[in-house]
């Protein structure tokens, strides 16, 4: 019994997104969306949650059923609100006052420690206000849940807690996700669907197994194109013979034959479909070279938050030349306290760090923050000294924004379109040592994958902090882990 029925569903604004998507969602449905950045998953999500109209095609809920959705970023609306309240908010307000127990439940059910319960969810961190976002829905006993790039800001032991609780509590719930976290996608969905402009293609496994399964079709698809494509020419040739044949003989039946092989060729022709490019753009990286064998030496050095309370301390801790430090330790640790640390080491001296004179600094902030959301992508990269109007489209273009979205404000590109402008400036900036807080959230799967390449192609020096299992572990050299204010290096992600 499907749930949610998709008919011929299409959306063709900005740019055509999708079309033609016709499929169920059902009981014992886990259905994982894949596609590049900005290629219109959250815009499906949208659409599947009523949020947004599609150009085409039709969203059927079957009678009475329930939508629980969860956003790929937190309403604003919502930071002023406690966690317990923003809950109690969820609650469909006819039975608020009685159902009021749940918000407890609920908490409990996520492993919510008490002394984050009443804080405001502005003062939480990422991690925790994904998980505030997933309870909100939860709590409104939904009968599909839409996930948008759940695990983002997730660290480790929450993405465990996260597939604990989808294998768990939630295991009787259909989802739709949108994710990049390949690892996430394998433990979690068994459906895929990859959307595309053209034809999307929708596979009964989950990621990995759905992702080789999609290569084998798309060398298919090609491979009978090529085979029509030359059956169309010889075709072709034939009718021409035939007709010239005919002609000069007057056979009106060589003639007749020769239309009829011209027909079989039009209308084969009319089969052939563009193959599908993924034009996801690419992510490069330049890096500097540098003599200094020692950029960064740390003695002594104790990391406190913004109001001066000691997070951990380290003794000893020297960044050479070719070291991928990988900083682990759970939300709310302090990983992005030392990054922040060590930007400013960088700038100006800090009491414990002593910085190589040759460092060149490139720095990407959680959530590509340092961006000013207020200008175009044109804008920023037009101000590099050196790049002109036409290179820096030609750039942008190349790093996977289209030319509509290089004009809008930064605060309205998708996550992932943003998170691939911070890596273009990135590159820009030729750095010799990268400090880089979550740099693959929302970044789509190909490009996750060029960002490990650039960085092991570099030899890049960085001190990285991610949560994606796959990628810490194919860049990492090091890794450093931050729990209960305490540090030590350890063997291996
Ligand atoms: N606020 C907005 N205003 C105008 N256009 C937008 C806005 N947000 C997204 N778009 C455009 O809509 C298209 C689809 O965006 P959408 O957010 O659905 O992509 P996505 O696949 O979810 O991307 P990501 O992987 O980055 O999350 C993109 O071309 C994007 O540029
Ligand atoms: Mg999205």
């Amino acid at each position: 019994m499907a749930l949610i029925a998709l008919r011929d569903l299409g959306v063709a604004t900005p740019r055509p997104l999708f079309q033609n998507l016709t499929l169920n969602i059902g009981p014992g449905d886990r259905l994982g969306l894949v596609a590049a950045n900005g290629a219109g998953k959250s815009t499906l999500l949208r659409c599947l949650a009523g949020r947004a109209e599609p150009d085409a095609g039709s969203v059927v809920l079957s009678r009475g059923t329930r939508l629980g959705f969860v956003e790929q970023d937190l309403p604003p609306g919502l930071l002023g609100l406690s966690l317990s309240e923003a809950l109690r908010r969820a609650l469909p307000p006819a039975g608020r006052a009685q159902e009021e127990w749940r918000v407890g439940a609920v908490l409990d059910e996520f492993a919510t420690p008490e002394e984050l319960r009443e804080r405001p969810l502005a003062a939480l961190s990422g991690g925790w206000q994904r998980l505030a976002l997933l309870a909100r829905a939860w709590i409104a006993a939904p009968d599909v849940l839409l996930l948008d790039e759940p695990t983002n800001h997730l660290d480790l032991e929450k993405i465990a807690l996260l597939e604990g609780w989808i294998a768990g509590p939630a295991s009787r719930t259909p989802m739709v996700v949108a994710s990049h976290d390949r690892g996430f996608l394998d433990a979690c969905t068994n459906r895929t669907l990859f959307l595309r402009p053209g034809t999307s293609r929708l596979y009964a496994h989950p990621y990995g197994a759905a992702r080789g399964l999609l290569a084998e079709d798309d060398a298919a698809e090609e491979r009978r194109q090529l085979r029509d494509a030359k059956e169309i020419h010889r075709l072709r040739r034939n009718a021409g013979e035939l007709r010239n044949i005919g002609v000069n003989s007057g056979s009106d039946l060589l003639q007749k034959k020769s239309m009829q092989l011209r027909d079989r060729a039009d209308r084969l022709e009319a089969t052939l479909r563009p193959l599908h490019a993924e034009r996801p753009g690419s992510i490069r990286l330049a890096s500097r070279g540098t003599h200094a064998k020692v950029l960064v030496a740390i003695r002594d050095l104790v990391v406190a938050t913004p109001e001066g309370q000691p997070l951990f301390r380290i003794a000893r801790l020297d960044i050479r030349q070719g070291d991928r430090l990988v900083l682990l330790g759970r939300n709310g640790a302090g990983k992005s306290q030392f990054i922040q640390l060590l930007r400013r080491a960088t700038a100006e001296p800090v009491a414990g760090v002593q910085v190589s004179p040759s460092l060149i600094l490139g720095h990407a902030a959680q959530g590509m923050a340092h961006l000013p959301e207020g200008r175009t992508p044109h804008e920023v990269i037009a101000a590099h000294a050196g790049i002109g109007d036409g290179r820096a489209i030609a750039l942008l273009a190349g790093a996977g924004i289209d030319a509509e979205a290089q004009r809008r404000p930064i605060a309205r590109l998708s996550p992932g379109q943003k998170a691939r402008l911070g890596l273009l400036v990135l590159r820009l900036a030729a750095p010799n040592f990268y400090l880089l807080d979550e740099p693959t959230n929302h970044v789509d799967i190909p490009g996750q994958e060029q960002l490990e390449e650039e960085l092991l192609a570099q030899g890049a020096t960085c001190v990285l902090v991610s949560h994606d299992r796959r990628f810490v572990e194919a860049v990492g050299t090091r890794f450093l882990l931050i729990e209960d204010g305490r540090v030590r290096e350890k063997e291996g992600g």
